[in-house]
């Protein structure tokens, strides 16, 4: 069933100078659950995401290990960021690399227009550089550093003391776009979300904008500027456009259009670049600006943003060799407010495995399936009679499909699964209630058991359909045993806005045993 709406949506694309750590895992998980309920909502879904290979960064980092940049990203993708969708199960329509020949072909075709156009002039520019951002910064951005970076200036990201750097280089004429900006800002108050990082870009942007250096000389790991092959495409410049050229920006306007405009989500760290440089980009080049950029927040560790070079990074299979992947995307995007930093630790995601998947949702899986199996042998009966308890279950699953839908237009995730989740406390909270246990010893309850064990199962055929964009492995499992792949056609095919309609699945289905969703997990103390 088709909505007729597009739905266009990014990752970051990632550098490949490390292998992932749970911090970009997080980026991909809610990408991909965001992507996943629009497609079985019946939207015209693509989800992108890929890798960032230019730069002085990456250059620096194959250096380093004695291999050209391209065979160092090549073997990073191949071995780390490939592996990752595949370990926390993310179902992107593309995978895109920045060396891909149609990109590189496509960043200079919209770099020469914006040249022919006038929004580039050649000019001297010196700064601070951070290679670990690829980012000249402001000395407001910088703090003194300590202990072996004593004396120097170092990056207040990174740790890592910045590079004096004075460059020839070419400028794009940003400072023109500030009241375009601020325009579209004012218009478009979605366009930066959530509020508090809107209100940030707005400030920043009145404080007037500065040209950018797009082209770097000093080294070659990069686009070449085509009208100028000593210098290559500043890295930013380059990956900010493979939103647009994995899209067919300059060779398929069909695609272009049915795609464009996108709704990006980026980390807070790199909000400026999506927010103020690349709309600017757009503009200038008479494009759409983007649909809305939407900044999420950090894990943390110690109260630092959790990162490789800080040697603080998780490796997400340490995270789902153990849990599995349904617990590391439930984990990550229940636990933290989209849009806030958050604390990972191993005795929270310990504590909520239990408490929420194996205890809350897992459990009454099994229970009303064993129950169904036992006291009416695996055959779902038909409702009787609907009492107070029955309408008010159908009214709490319809309710948390429409709050759920609404949440996820806002890109609320945890406030999503928390809307789906009064449904698995509902139905805990029904069954101690109705204790089809006794009713099943009473011979003359056997409608009223019959009523209560359809509304248990039809309510798991609703939670099946609303959790499987982020619950991608159990929810096929639970969607087959209450017998409605049978009925039904597969779990992928419901449309998800409809999954609060009472009644869909079958008298009659034919309900199977159930293994634990969650099995119990021992943490090891060592
Ligand atoms: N290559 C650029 C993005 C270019 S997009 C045109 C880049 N890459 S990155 O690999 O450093 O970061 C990619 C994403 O991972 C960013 O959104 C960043 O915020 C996110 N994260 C990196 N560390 C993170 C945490 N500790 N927590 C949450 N997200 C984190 O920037």
């Amino acid at each position: 069933m088709s909505s007729g709406r597009s739905f266009y949506i990014t990752t970051p694309i990632f550098y490949v100078n490390d292998a992932p750590h749970i911090g970009h895992a997080y980026t991909e998980a809610a990408t991909d659950v965001l992507s996943r309920w629009h497609r079985q909502a019946g939207d015209d879904t693509w989800s992108l995401t890929g890798t960032d290979e230019h730069g002085e960064k990456i250059m620096r980092t194959a250096v380093a290990n004695g291999v050209t940049p391209k065979e160092w990203a090549d073997r990073l993708v191949a071995e780390a960021w490939k592996p990752l969708l595949e370990t926390i199960d993310v179902a992107n329509d593309d995978f895109i690399r920045t060396t891909d020949p149609h990109h590189e072909h496509n960043v200079q075709v919209f770099l020469q227009k914006l040249y022919d156009d006038g929004h580039i002039y050649a000019g001297e520019y010196e700064g601070y550089y951070c290679v670990g951002c690829e980012e000249y910064k402001q000395s407001s951005e910088l703090l003194d550093g300590t202990g072996e970076y004593e004396g120097q200036l170092v990056c207040a990201i990174h740790s890592k003391p910045v590079e004096l750097l004075r460059e020839r280089n070419y400028f794009f004429r940003m400072s023109a776009f500030a009241d375009r900006l601020l325009a579209l800002y004012e218009e478009q108050p979605d366009f930066v979300q959530p509020d508090s990082a809107r209100n940030e870009i707005v400030q920043f942007v009145k404080q007037g904008l500065n040209d950018l250096s797009i082209s770097r000389s000093s080294f070659d790991w990069g686009v070449k500027v085509p009208w100028d092959e000593s210098h290559v495409v500043y890295v930013w410049f380059d990956a900010l456009l493979n939103y647009a050229t994995a899209v067919g920006l300059s060779d398929d306007p069909e695609q272009f259009a049915r795609r464009w405009p996108a709704t990006h989500v980026v980390g807070k760290d790199i909000l400026r670049f999506h927010s103020v440089i690349w709309p600017a980009m757009l503009m200038a080049a008479g494009l759409e600006v983007p649909k809305q950029v939407f900044a999420h927040g950090w894990l943390l560790v110690g109260g630092e943003k959790m990162s490789k070079s800080k040697l603080t990074g998780i490796a997400p299979r340490e995270i789902t060799d153990t849990f599995g992947s349904d617990a590391f995307r439930y984990y990550f995007l229940r636990a933290i407010a989209f849009g806030q930093d958050g604390s990972f630790s191993w005795e929270d995601l310990h504590a909520r495995y239990h408490a929420e998947l194996a205890n809350g949702f897992g459990n009454l899986a099994s229970r009303v399936i064993a129950m169904v199996g036992r006291y009416v042998d695996g055959v779902l009966p038909a409702p009787g009679e609907s009492t107070a308890a029955e309408d008010e279950i159908q009214r709490i699953v319809a309710e948390a499909t429409a709050n759920a839908d609404a949440a996820i237009d806002r890109l609320a995730l945890h406030e999503a699964i928390g809307s789906v989740w009064t449904i698995v406390d509902a139905l805990n909270g029904y069954i101690t209630e109705q204790a089809p246990w006794v009713l099943a010893k009473d011979e003359t309850q056997r409608d009223r058991l019959a009523t209560v064990l359809y509304t248990a199962t039809e309510g798991l055929r609703a939670l099946a359909v609303l959790l499987s964009p982020v619950l991608t492995t159990t929810t096929p499992v639970l969607w087959s045993a209450i017998g409605a792949e049978a009925a039904l056609g597969a779990l992928r095919d419901q449309p998800i806005r409809d999954a609060g309609r009472w009644g869909q699945l079958p008298a009659g289905a034919t309900v199977a045993p159930l293994e634990p969703l969650f099995p119990r997990i021992e943490l090891a103390t060592s």
